[in-house]
C-alpha cells in the first residue's frame, strides 16, 4: 500500500521485546529499564496474526528487532510461524549476536533469511566498555557462523562515536574488504540514553567516507538486498561492501518504505515521530481482522513525510530506541 506521499510501504519492523542482555551506553541505563509486564507484550499468536494482516496490505518484508530479539522465549517458533506466511518473502533479524551461536542453525531451519549484527568495536575491552560487559568473541563468532550458514547478505551495524571508535573505521573497512561482509556505518543519533550523546561525538557520514577513501577505492555497484536507507559502496578488489546510514546529516525519508510495531502492540509510522496507533487495546477488545487492518491503514496514511530529529528529540515521555526497535 502507498502512503499519502506516494511511498510504497512494504516493510514492517517488529520489536518483539524491549529487554536486552546488554546495556550499551548510548541505549540503556546501567540499571536496565522499567520492564513492560508480560501481560502487555504481544503474544506469539498475536504477532503472527498481525503480520498476516499486514501482509494483506502489501507488507513483504519483516525484520524482528528488540531490545534483543533472541532473548524472547520461543523465538524459533515465532520465526517459523512468520516465515510460513505466504505473503512474507524476506524475514530478517537485528541482534547483538550474543545468543546467536547457540540458536543459529535452528533459526535458519525455521526460515530466517538474514541477520544484522550490532558491533561498534573490534577491540574486546572497548566492546566490554560500550556494552557494559558484552563478550566480543561471541559476537564475532556469530558473524562468521552466519556467513558459514549462508545467511547472506550478513551485515554489521557500527554506530560511529567520535573519540570512541572512529580510530577503527579503517579496520572495519578492512573486514569488509577481506570477507563478504557488509559494514554499515551509522551516524550517532540523539536518541536512547541521552546522557551519553553529545554533538562532539557525532561524526558525519561524509567524514567517515573520506577516511575510508584514503585507503580504498569505493564505487557504486549492484544492489545489496534489503539495504533500505543505507548508501552502499563496493571496494575495488574487496569481498564485501561499505554502507552509510546518515539519519543526521542527510535524512532518507523520501524513500522510506517501513512502519514499525512495538513489543506492547503499538504501530508507528516513523521511528522519530511519536504518533502511534494502539493495536493491543484493539486486540483486547476483540477486534476483527478487518478492524486491525484499518489500524494498519490509518498508520500508513498518517505516516509523516519526514522526521524532525535534528530539531530535537528527547523529552522523557518519548519512547527509547529499545522500545521501538531501531
Ligand atoms: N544512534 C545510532 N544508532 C543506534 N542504535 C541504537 N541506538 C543508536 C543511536 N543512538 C543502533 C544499534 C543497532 C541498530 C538497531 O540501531 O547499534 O545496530
Ligand atoms: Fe541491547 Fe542493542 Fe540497546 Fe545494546 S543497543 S543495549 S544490544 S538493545
Amino acid at each position: 500500500m502507498r502512503d499519502s506521499y506516494g511511498r510504497e510501504i512494504n516493510y514492517l519492523r517488529v520489536s518483539i521485546t524491549d529487554r536486552c542482555n546488554l546495556r550499551c551506553r548510548y541505549c540503556m541505563p546501567e540499571e536496565g529499564i522499567k520492564k513492560i509486564d508480560h501481560y502487555d507484550i504481544l503474544s506469539l499468536e498475536e504477532i503472527a496474526r498481525l503480520i498476516k494482516i499486514a501482509s494483506s496490505l502489501g507488507i513483504r518484508k519483516v525484520r524482528l528487532t528488540g531490545g534483543e530479539p533472541l532473548i524472547r522465549k520461543n523465538i524459533v517458533q515465532m520465526v517459523s510461524d512468520i516465515a510460513g506466511l505466504s505473503g512474507i518473502d524476506d524475514l530478517a533479524l537485528t541482534t547483538n549476536g550474543i545468543l546467536f551461536p547457540d540458536m543459529a542453525e535452528e533459526l535458519k531451519q525455521a526460515g530466517l533469511n538474514r541477520v544484522n549484527f550490532s558491533m561498534d568495536t573490534m577491540v574486546g575491552e572497548k566492546f566490554k566498555y560500550i556494552t557494559r560487559g558484552g563478550n566480543l568473541e561471541k559476537v564475532s563468532g556469530a558473524v562468521f557462523q552466519a556467513l558459514e550458514l549462508g545467511m547472506e547478505p550478513v551485515k554489521i551495524n557500527t554506530v560511529v562515536i567520535k573519540g570512541f571508535n572512529d580510530s577503527e573505521i579503517l579496520d572495519f573497512a578492512a573486514l569488509a574488504y577481506k570477507y563478504p561482509l557488509h559494514i554499515r556505518f551509522i551516524e550517532f543519533m540523539p536518541i536512547g540514553d541521552l546522557l551519553f550523546w553529545n554533538q562532539e561525538k557525532l561524526m558525519s557520514v561524509d567524514e567517515i567516507k573520506k577516511k575510508i577513501e584514503q585507503e580504498y577505492e569505493l564505487y557504486e555497484g549492484s544492489k545489496i538486498e534489503g539495504n533500505g536507507p543505507a548508501k552502499y559502496y563496493h571496494m575495488q578488489g574487496g569481498m564485501g561492501t561499505i554502507g552509510f546510514i546518515s539519519p543526521m546529516s542527510n535524512h532518507f525519508c523520501g524513500s522510506c518504505n517501513r512502519i514499525r510495531m512495538t513489543a506492547d502492540g503499538s504501530l508507528r509510522g516513523c521511528l522519530y515521530e511519536n504518533a502511534e496507533v494502539n493495536l493491543k487495546s484493539a486486540l483486547l477488545s476483540g477486534a476483527s481482522d478487518q478492524d486491525l487492518k484499518n489500524l494498519f491503514i490509518k498508520t500508513i496514511i498518517n505516516k509523516a513525510p519526514r522526521h524532525q530529529m535534528n530539531s530535537g528529540w528527547g523529552s522523557e515521555n518519548e519512547r527509547k530506541m529499545y522500545q521501538i526497535g531501531g
